[in-house]
């Protein structure tokens, strides 16, 4: 059966909304789990210890593939004729795939100006999607996706789609596959609109209801410290799942603060760029049943991540340098022992942004603080080429 060589389909049994003659899928899920000593000893953590999983294997190059698969099953189901999302890049770079492929659908994207690295445009492009640059930013092209959409009929394919979750849990079963089915201490994963790790956390507490995995790991969110409202509202709020209730005037307060203020994010890692993350809610239940943490790194240290990702594993784009750079942090906070397991999510494909990568090589400041920095305080690289 074709759907046994997909990295998502093959755990068909885990989310079965999809009758298997309805199924589109392109190979997506072709990951890597590698055990990476020397991000190891950077992150402060024993040899052995520390496995990358590497998604931009994946056919569009992110972890978005997981879930692209799933929703486009799913519009298929529906009968779908057009399809549409806002991103930062990698979303709109997979739902472009999807629809170029099948034929089944025509694909809309929505991307804020200027506000998306140049790989991720040219494949929305290359692939055929008809693509709106919005003036503003990822939170207002979301909001205008999903006004079009309402008003139009169109499928939407941002994380707000239940199905495109589903498919994302096959990234933490191919993690335990790759482990044996030995759960790791720890999951650190960066968190954007925060769909990855609502997804992480349903698939393990299903996976324990099962009773196929007898314990659950550790999530840790990482944000950008200019896209950080999971860890205001987390850590500085007291924001919490509260058995589906969380405070909804503790939120409704912490937006229209932002509001008075302008709050735009402000990160390099704009695939994370975000500040009014839509999985808000179901990321707090994952931070419950995970037992998470949420920390936010700056732009200088998501990078020096990101450079030791390069220099000794696939490499990855700078969004994914978040969870490297988070893992340290929580080592060296103590909360991550240096005996622990631990797991991190690179989320994007090492070409995804050559700009930010070659500036920050060469030591160009001035080319990253133009590029969108809020705080751009960058010495010299540690790993030089
Ligand atoms: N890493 C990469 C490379 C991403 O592209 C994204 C999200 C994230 C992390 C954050 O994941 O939203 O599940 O918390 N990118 C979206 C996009 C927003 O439009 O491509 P999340």
């Amino acid at each position: 059966n074709p759907l046994d060589y997909s990295g998502v389909w093959r755990f068909r049994e885990l989310f079965p909304f999809a009758p298997e003659n309805q199924i589109v899928t392109i190979g997506e899920g072709q990951t890597v789990l590698q055990q990476n000593d020397g991000v190891a000893k950077y992150a402060g953590i024993n040899s052995g210890g520390l496995y990358l999983q590497y998604e931009g294997m994946n056919p569009s190059g992110s972890f978005k593939d997981n879930g692209m698969t799933a929703a486009s099953t799913h519009a298929r189901m529906v009968g779908a004729k057009f399809t549409a999302c806002a991103s930062t890049g990698n979303t709109s770079a997979s739902l472009a795939i999807y629809g170029g492929i099948t034929g089944l659908f025509q694909v809309l994207v929505f991307v804020g100006s200027g506000k998306i690295a140049y790989g991720k445009l040219s494949q929305a492009l290359d692939y055929g999607a008809v693509t709106l640059q919005i003036d503003g930013d990822f939170d207002d092209a979301l909001k205008q996706v999903r006004r079009v959409c309402d008003q139009a009929g169109i499928y939407l394919c941002n994380s707000v789609n239940p199905f495109r979750l589903e498919g994302q849990k096959s990234i933490m079963y191919r993690v335990l596959e790759g482990l044996g089915w030995e759960v790791p201490d720890w999951i650190v994963v960066p968190g954007g609109n925060l769909g990855n790790s609502s997804a992480f956390g349903k698939a393990f507490m299903e996976l324990k209801e099962l009773g196929l995995i007898d314990r659950i790991p550790r999530l840790a969110v990482i944000n950008a410290a200019g896209a950080s409202t999971l860890t205001r509202m987390y850590n500085d709020e007291g924001l919490r799942w509260n058995d589906g209730k969380p405070d909804q005037n503790l939120i409704a307060e912490y937006f229209r603060r932002m509001d008075e203020q302008d709050g735009r994010a402000g990160t390099l890692a704009s695939a994370i760029e975000i500040n009014r993350p839509v999985n808000l809610t179901k990321c707090l239940r994952a931070l419950s049943v995970c037992d998470g943490v949420v920390r936010d790194v700056s732009d200088e240290e998501i990078l020096d991540g990101k450079a030791q990702v390069g220099r000794h594993g696939f490499g990855c784009e700078p969004a994914s340098g978040a969870s490297v750079a988070g893992a340290k942090l929580l080592r060296e906070q103590g909360i991550i022992a240096p005996s622990d397991r631990v797991v991190c999510i690179l989320t994007g494909h090492q070409l995804k942004d050559p700009t930010v990568t070659v500036a920050y090589h060469s030591g160009d400041r001035e080319a990253l603080a133009k590029h969108g920095a809020v705080e751009p305080h960058f010495g010299n690289a540690p790993i030089r080429v």
